[in-house]
């Protein structure tokens, strides 16, 4: 039997990752390299459904590909490449949405949320839970990485692909959830009860794979706190400590009873300055590769084809299948 199939993607919409981005997930897509045989996609059709620039998103495309070079992704090891540059994901996407119920793709809450802080949302919007079914669909995905967020979307994915096998005859593998271990739900330095997130934290909330030491090291040591002197892990009473123990234990890899005993009886200014060389040591070698590939866009690009070339070997079986069951 084939090792298991696993495909995630991610959408290019900043110029940088953040280090929530790495360690709830991209930390374990450098992981899964080696238990899987993985697909990582770069997004870049599902981040043109929310209103987007032409040129940012040139540059956060490429931005976003080196930054997943930097942080492991190893083009021999998995298969690395650009969503837009399948055109097979835009085609089996509209098949699949030949079969969506207009009621069913209507339940679907991100799209209430998002739409709801958007003043038009658009259909593509709308429409984004078929692609992203297509875009796992047509891998013969075994496994996805989910978190609560996503899991309504792979549920559609799941019923789509039952739906259009009962139909047209066997041809798509039902994907499960992969629960991810070891991943951290960080939060954003200067509102700790709310998650650090690209579009709603501030910029000192946020700790981006392509801050300066400097930056880094400050963002850390000005992070939202309270008023006692304890470092002890208590999310509801310390959401800030606890998020800076959470962000401590799982880059130093040293558990979070191991800190409190560490730091029994020492401030909050040592706490906050030994995290800040431990964000720096890890963030500092990312930022200086993610320049590395950034200098050479031309090798980049290279890569990057011959990813979506690995991907398409796949993606045409698949699409000349399903073209053939449907009648094209
Ligand atoms: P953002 O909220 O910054 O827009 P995305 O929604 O694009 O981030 O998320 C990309 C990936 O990073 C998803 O797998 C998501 O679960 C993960 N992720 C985003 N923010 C965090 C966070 N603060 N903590 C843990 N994981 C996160
Ligand atoms: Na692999």
């Amino acid at each position: 039997s084939r090792i298991p199939r696993v495909l995630s993607g991610i959408q290019p919409t900043a110029e940088s990752f953040h280090l929530g981005n790495y360690l709830g997930a991209l930390r374990q897509w450098v992981a899964m390299q080696d238990t899987h045989d993985a697909f990582y996609c770069v997004v870049d059709l599902h981040a043109i459904t929310a209103g987007h620039d032409p040129e940012a998103l040139v540059r956060r495309r490429r931005a976003s590909a080196a930054q997943l070079l930097a942080i492991g992704l190893d083009p021999d090891r998995c298969t690395l490449f650009v969503q837009s540059q399948v055109p097979e994901h835009t085609q089996l996407s509209w098949v699949l949405g030949a079969i969506t119920g207009f009621g069913e793709a209507s339940r679907m809450t991100q799209f209430k949320d998002k739409s709801a802080k958007q003043e038009r949302a658009s259909v593509g919007l709308f429409t984004y839970p078929i692609l992203q079914a297509a875009d796992i669909l047509l891998y013969d995905t075994d496994e996805v990485p989910v978190g609560e967020d996503q899991r309504q979307h792979l549920e559609l994915t799941r019923d789509l692909a039952g739906r259009f096998n009962k139909t047209f005859g066997k041809t798509f593998r039902l994907p499960k959830p992969h629960i991810v271990k070891d991943t951290a739900k960080i939060c954003d330095l200067q509102d700790p009860t709310a998650k650090m997130s690209k579009s709603n934290s501030v910029p000192a909330g946020i700790v981006d794979l392509r801050d300066t030491p400097k930056a880094a090291a400050k963002k850390i040591r000005s992070a939202v706190t309270d008023t006692g002197r304890e470092i002890v892990f208590d999310e509801e009473n310390k959401p800030g400590i606890a998020n800076l123990l959470t962000i401590f234990s799982v880059l130093a890899g040293v558990t979070i009873p191991e800190l409190e005993a560490r730091y029994q009886g020492k401030g909050y200014g040592d706490f906050k300055g030994d995290l800040a060389d431990v964000v720096v040591e890890a963030i500092a070698p990312i930022a200086r590769r993610t320049e590395e590939y950034l200098a050479d866009p031309a090798q980049l690009d290279k890569l990057l084809t011959e990813g979506a070339r690995k991907a398409r070997a796949v993606a045409t079986a698949t699409l000349a299948d399903v073209y053939d069951k449907v009648g094209f």
